[in-house]
């Protein structure tokens, strides 16, 4: 396979993520995590997401480029996250791709972390399709896009309203005692409960709400339900049935999900749907997808799991579709944008 071949750094959370791609082919890409250090406070640390990114972007670098037997010299771009993020984490990223860049005299290309995650299927899938619609849900975000070009041209045609889906998971790993991130706890923890032991709320899907927010989401209330849910079965005295909660929980989420992407596609005249994001590494996501985009007659393209989380693969997907799209290099003066829009 030919086409560009470019390096791909990301550090808008807790992931140092270093890339390697050429054109849609993935090379190698390596992730160190610092989620370990973020366990007992139950949630990331912005400092400490921003010192382990200083400490790994070294060794990480190294071993993505090794892995890929490809030496800087070879590069004709470096592509870094430069938003949406946390600002600590995401300036230590820009800054070694800055350094990195000017020491190589390569082209700089500032990207989009939303962006990413969508673009990262086509190192799995191939070229997306002229028109498609993608669900990003993440630990930060929860929307819908339609992506004409996934260079050029996003629109966001539905968003959350308040918690992002992988907040929800996040949260409700918390109240039911299990460990942080929450979304690879429940998705275990699920496999071996009832999903319709519990019938938890599905936000916005009222048919009144849907007037004003038919594309929107909102997990907050279906937060709180699992919490007074707990709450009670506690003070009666009851032990908590942790699976079945789990899996009424994820259900929940995967119904209300999928039920508006598919809706969305419809209204859209759209037959491709792409998922992205932490939360697409979702097992009841994918599976209750793909059964009903396929009975409405849409492809969904679903990237293998350990691409959805954060990595830098999709940096370097998404820098070389901008490359071949033509657009001019960021140059080395830009900023992190820690709301960077999609
Ligand atoms: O995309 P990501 O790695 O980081 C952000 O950009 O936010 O997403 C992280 C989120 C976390 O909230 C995590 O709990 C969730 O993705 N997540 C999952 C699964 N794996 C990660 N949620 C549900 N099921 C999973 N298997
Ligand atoms: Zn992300």
């Amino acid at each position: 396979m030919s086409g560009p071949l470019i390096l791909g750094i990301e550090t808008s959370c807790d992931e140092t993520g270093v890339g390697v791609v050429r054109g849609g082919e993935l090379l190698a890409h390596e992730v160190a995590s610092s989620v370990d250090e973020h366990v007992r406070f139950g949630g990331v640390v912005p400092e400490i997401a921003s010192r382990a990114h200083l400490l790994a972007m070294q060794p990480t670098l190294r071993r993505a480029l090794a892995a890929a037997d490809v030496d800087l010299g070879e590069l004709d771009g470096i592509a870094v996250t430069a938003g949406p993020g946390l600002m600590g984490a995401l300036v230590v990223g820009i800054g070694a791709a800055k350094s990195l860049a000017y020491a190589t005299n390569k082209p700089l290309y500032g990207v989009n972390h939303l962006a990413g995650h969508v673009a990262v299927d086509i190192l799995d899938h191939g070229p997306l399709p002229e028109r498609s619609l993608a669900l990003l849900v993440s630990g930060g975000h929860t929307s819908l896009l339609r992506v004409d070009d996934i260079a050029r041209s996003i629109t966001p045609i539905g968003a959350t309203i308040d918690d992002a889906a992988g907040e929800a998971y996040d949260k409700v790993a918390r109240v039911l005692g299990l460990a942080y991130p929450g979304g690879p706890v429940i998705d275990k923890a699920a496999a071996g409960g009832d999903p319709r032991a519990i019938r938890f709320p599905r936000g916005l899907t009222s048919p009144r709400d849907r007037e004003r927010h038919r594309f929107d989401f909102s997990f907050s209330g279906l937060k709180t339900a699992v919490a007074r849910w707990v709450e009670i079965a506690e003070v009666e005295g009851r032990e908590v049935p942790v699976a079945n909660v789990a899996a009424s929980f994820q259900e929940a989420v995967a119904d209300v999900l999928t039920a508006k992407a598919v809706d969305a596609c419809r209204a859209e005249g759209v037959t491709d749907l792409v998922i992205g994001g932490g939360v697409a590494a979702n097992s009841r996501l994918r599976s209750l997808l793909a059964e009903r985009a396929g009975a409405a007659g849409i492809g969904v393209r679903r990237p293998r799991p350990g691409l959805c989380t954060d990595n830098g693969a999709m940096i370097a997907a998404l820098g070389a579709e901008v490359v071949a799209a033509g657009l001019p290099p960021s140059g080395l003066e830009f900023g992190a944008d820690s709301g960077l829009p999609v």
